[in-house]
């Protein structure tokens, strides 16, 4: 009986390390697990029966029975081991990051191309001394026109055409001028220099030269003794800064109805340096900006006794001046938000 059961242990052990050889997941471990080391295993039977064998033959069936044990759960264990070890590898393996990939480059933005022309020019004026100073974009007929002495009867009205609002006496600013008024009210009877940028609206006919809505920068210097020389040599001063030191410029007699005298400045051509293109229309001269000496009226509508003081006004199309300087043929590309456009600047 006793070598019987020796037997059997023998070749349940044999039979239990080539189960454990074949089970290949965790969830097979322990189905091995219960199967041949549970309660109801054989050599937990061994144990439990051992009341039944001879007493001579107890210690010998026991020890047996114990190193029968002892070798599956050290067995058990490293196969165990070597299993978990094995579905980490699997792991890591399927789930790898490569990590010498390129990353995707995050796409920036930037700020648009008018944008970033206004400040180019706020900074060459910000050199000259002149401070930012904001207006809104929304007016009233007075600011706009009245005070800048364009009364309602005047035919220099049909200089702007103009978007009204349902609000009588309200409109989209058709120029920054009304910042003038603004500041002045702001300053009087203090001397200013100030630079008013920021958008304008007309409601005009649209096409390759001209857009409803537009940048615009104003200039106000007012104080005692500003004189016309001011005037010049300030406005070539800034255009020497932003075109270069050798470019010529001219001043054109022209009409503003809040100016007196009024002119035009113009900068030789940048693309044929003054010989004649298409760009300048053969004159060897682009117009960059409308100026002059600011008109009694307005210095008194502004606060400022024009017996006292004077002062000088310009008014420059950033846009304008942007597409000259870079050949863009057509000034609705600012507003259409063609990202093949926005992304050469
Ligand atoms: N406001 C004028 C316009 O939009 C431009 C202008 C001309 C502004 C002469 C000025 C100036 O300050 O002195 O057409």
């Amino acid at each position: 009986m006793a070598e019987d059961l020796f037997q059997q242990l023998a070749s349940y052990e044999t039979e239990a390390l080539a189960a454990l050889d074949a089970a290949q997941d965790e969830s097979a471990l322990s189905r091995w697990k219960s199967t041949y080391l549970g309660k109801a295993s054989f050599v937990q039977q061994v144990f439990s029966r051992m009341g039944q064998a001879a007493k001579e033959d107890r210690p010998r069936l026991g020890q047996a029975a114990n190193k029968a044990r002892t070798t599956l759960e050290a067995a058990f264990e490293s196969r165990s081991a070597a299993a978990a070890e094995k579905a980490l590898a699997d792991k890591l393996a399927s789930e790898r990051i490569d990590v010498t990939l390129p990353g995707r480059p995050v796409r920036k933005g930037r700020l648009h191309p008018s944008t970033q022309n206004v400040r180019e020019i706020l900074a060459v004026l910000a050199e000259l001394g002149f401070e930012i100073f904001r207006s809104p974009e929304v007016e009233t007929d007075i600011n706009n026109f009245e005070l800048l002495n364009i009364p309602a009867y005047h035919p220099a009205r049909d200089m702007w055409d103009t978007f009204y609002t349902t609000d009588p006496g309200v409109l989209l600013r058709t120029h920054t001028s009304p910042g003038q008024i603004h500041a002045m009210k702001k300053f009087a009877p203090e001397p200013i220099r100030v630079a008013l940028p920021g958008m304008c609206f007309r409601y005009e006919q649209v096409s390759a030269r001209s857009e409803i809505q537009f940048n615009q920068i104003e200039l106000l210097a007012v104080g005692r003794n500003i004189s016309f020389a001011d005037l010049k040599g300030t406005l070539e001063d800034f255009a020497h800064r932003m075109f270069g030191n050798n470019v010529r410029t001219r001043f054109r007699p022209s009409y503003f109805p809040f100016t007196e005298p009024s002119a035009e400045m113009d900068v030789e051509c940048f693309l044929c340096g003054g010989k004649g293109c298409s760009m300048c229309k053969n004159s060897g001269w682009l117009e960059i900006l409308g100026c002059g000496m600011v008109h009694p009226t307005v210095l008194r509508n502004g606060g400022y006794d024009p017996a006292i003081y004077s002062g000088y006004a310009a008014g420059m199309g950033p846009e304008r001046i942007m597409i000259l300087r870079h050949a863009i043929d057509d000034i609705r590309n600012f507003w259409n938000n063609d990202i093949r456009f926005l992304e050469q600047f």
